[in-house]
This record gives structure tokens, C-alpha cells and sequence, in this order.
């Protein structure tokens, strides 16, 4: 069997194209595994993972959970909103206390861009990143990208949209590495404001009108608006982003050919995307959802697998 590259998932651009193909093939078997009637399979038995959440998730945390119980491991979670984090104790002292009961894996997600790297370089535990601040959220571009070839085959030269918030979304960058890797082609679309600068550095088209972009993709990602990382404003209002920047049925449907729909979660249904677009026919929200559960199996198992 191949091996990934990396003892730690910390995020897409430091790992290989054939990393990623190894994870998306991994995850072809265990979508099969979850799909029968006994959904459980012993690959990580007498492996303990915690999961450290000191952000909020509703799709990661569960998603990583089930993963880790369809592949038999033990599981141990954490929140930092109900830990001694809310006493003062910092990032490596919890690490280390939970690390003394013999934990193999940690599974992290941090509001600062570097931590899950950070940890990495401190402990002795596979670290696989769940989203560090606005910088990387790994498993959520391989989930997404394993969507996209369910639906379209091979990524090589398809079109993917990046629309909304891209300043603030680790969801973009770990996307962009992820698609370009596979060989497709990435523009991005939103408000100036939120365009990262270095953004055309890293081979991506930028394009401020979204008919235009919807033209041009074969995938639309909506991204979601994410005030509670925003200190400033970056647009008027909620209702001229909507206006300028929401997909509707109307516009969705006036298009030139159809295309799929896609959105990480969590939506803000009637802003970035309508619920009739969000629960149409080309849409493959859940589907992202279903996958991530394979993804993240494929992924342990990998890391696991290193020695
Ligand atoms: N897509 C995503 O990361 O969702 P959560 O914040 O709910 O985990």
C-alpha cells in the first residue's frame, strides 16, 4: 500500500498531488464501507484520537466523530468554551494533559492561522488540522474535491468559482492548493474588499461581477460571510452583498448551461444562496456532508498507517 508523504495533515499546500489522490482513492473504499448495513470497520482499534475544538463546528466535529467510530477508534472530545482554557491554561499545557492519557491522534480546529504547525513541532501525536484561523481547513478541500469528481469525473481543466468571502476563508485557500494540484482551473469572485491581494500570486483569476463567473465555472463554491472575523466593514450592507453577490433561482436558472452548486456550510439561507438554490437539483450540499465522513476515514487511516 502508498503512503502519504506527511505524518501530520496540517494543510493542502504542504502536502503532494499524490497525497490527495491517495486520500480521495482511500475514501472511494470507505464511502463503500458506510454505505452497508454494518458501517464499522476495526482499522484503528487501540488508536485513541481526541478531538480539541477551541471553535465552534457543527459539520467538522461530527463528521470527524462518526470517522473515527466507523474505523473502531476511541474517542475523546474536547470544547474549549466548557475546559480549563477558560482558567488560563495555554494551548500546549491542555495538549500535554491530554497527550499523558495516551492519546495517538489529535484532531484540532483554532481561531489562530498556525496552530495546528505549532503543535505539530511540540507533541509526539499525529496532528490533522480542522480549520486554523483564516488560513487552512484541509479535509474540507479534499471533501469538496472528492464531491466534484463524483459529479464531473476528472478535475484536469474543469472551471471551479470561488464566490464571497475569500479574505477570511481557509475554505478558499485550502481549495485553491487542493484544485490546482488536481489540474483545475480557479477564479474567485466577491467585493474587492474581500480579495485577498496576493490572491493573483497564487495562479488565480479574479473577477468582480458574478454573472460573469457563472458563465465561465462548472462549479460554483458560495462561500459563507463571516462577520465574527471581520473588525471592519467590508460592504455596505447585507442586503447590497445579497444584492450584488447572492444566487437565486432566477439568475441560477438563466444561465447559458447547468452547473453544480456547492457551499462548506454553515449557510446563511437568503445571503450568499436562496433556499431554492441551496435544495435544488444541482445542488451537492449534502453530498459534501456524506463525503466528509469518508474523507476523514481516509485520512486517519493514512496518518495512522505512518510510522
Ligand atoms: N464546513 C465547516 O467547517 O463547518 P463547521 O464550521 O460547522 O465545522
Amino acid at each position: 500500500m502508498s503512503n502519504l508523504s506527511v505524518n501530520h495533515l496540517l494543510g493542502i499546500k504542504n502536502i503532494t498531488t499524490t497525497d490527495i489522490k491517495l486520500i480521495l482513492e482511500t475514501a472511494k473504499n470507505f464511502k463503500e464501507v458506510i454505505n452497508r448495513p454494518i458501517k464499522k470497520v476495526p482499522s484503528l482499534r487501540d488508536i485513541t484520537v481526541a478531538n480539541l475544538f477551541f471553535e465552534n463546528s457543527t459539520r467538522t466535529r461530527l463528521s470527524f466523530e462518526l470517522a473515527q467510530k466507523r474505523l473502531s477508534a476511541d474517542v475523546i472530545n474536547f470544547s474549549a468554551s466548557s475546559s480549563s482554557v477558560k482558567k488560563g491554561e495555554t494551548l500546549i499545557d491542555t495538549v500535554n494533559n491530554i497527550l499523558a492519557m495516551k492519546v495517538d491522534m489529535i484532531v484540532m480546529r483554532h481561531s489562530s492561522a498556525g496552530a495546528a504547525e505549532f503543535l505539530s513541532r511540540k507533541v509526539n501525536a499525529k496532528i490533522v488540522n480542522a480549520g486554523d484561523g483564516a488560513h487552512e481547513h484541509p479535509t474540507q478541500a479534499l471533501l469538496d474535491a472528492f464531491s466534484m469528481q463524483e459529479k464531473l469525473g476528472d478535475l484536469k481543466g474543469r472551471k471551479i468559482a470561488i464566490i464571497g468571502d475569500i479574505l477570511h476563508s481557509r475554505v478558499a485557500l485550502s481549495n485553491i492548493f487542493c484544485l490546482q494540484k488536481l489540474g483545475a482551473e480557479v477564479k474567485v469572485c466577491g467585493p474587492t474588499t474581500l480579495i485577498p491581494k496576493y490572491i493573483e500570486a497564487l495562479g488565480v483569476k479574479v473577477e468582480s461581477d458574478l454573472r460573469k463567473t457563472l458563465e465561465w465555472c462548472d462549479v460554483a463554491n458560495m462561500l459563507r460571510i463571516q462577520l465574527e472575523r471581520q473588525d471592519i466593514k467590508f460592504f455596505p450592507s447585507i442586503r447590497e452583498y445579497t444584492m450584488m453577490y447572492g444566487l437565486n433561482k432566477t439568475m441560477l436558472d438563466s444561465l447559458s448551461k447547468k452547473i453544480v452548486i456547492m457551499h462548506p456550510g454553515p449557510i446563511n439561507r437568503g445571503v450568499e444562496i436562496t433556499s431554492d438554490v441551496a435544495d435544488s437539483d444541482q445542488s451537492i450540499i449534502l453530498d459534501q456532508v456524506e463525503n466528509g465522513v469518508a474523507v476523514r476515514m481516509a485520512v486517519m487511516f493514512l496518518l495512522a498507517g505512518r510510522q
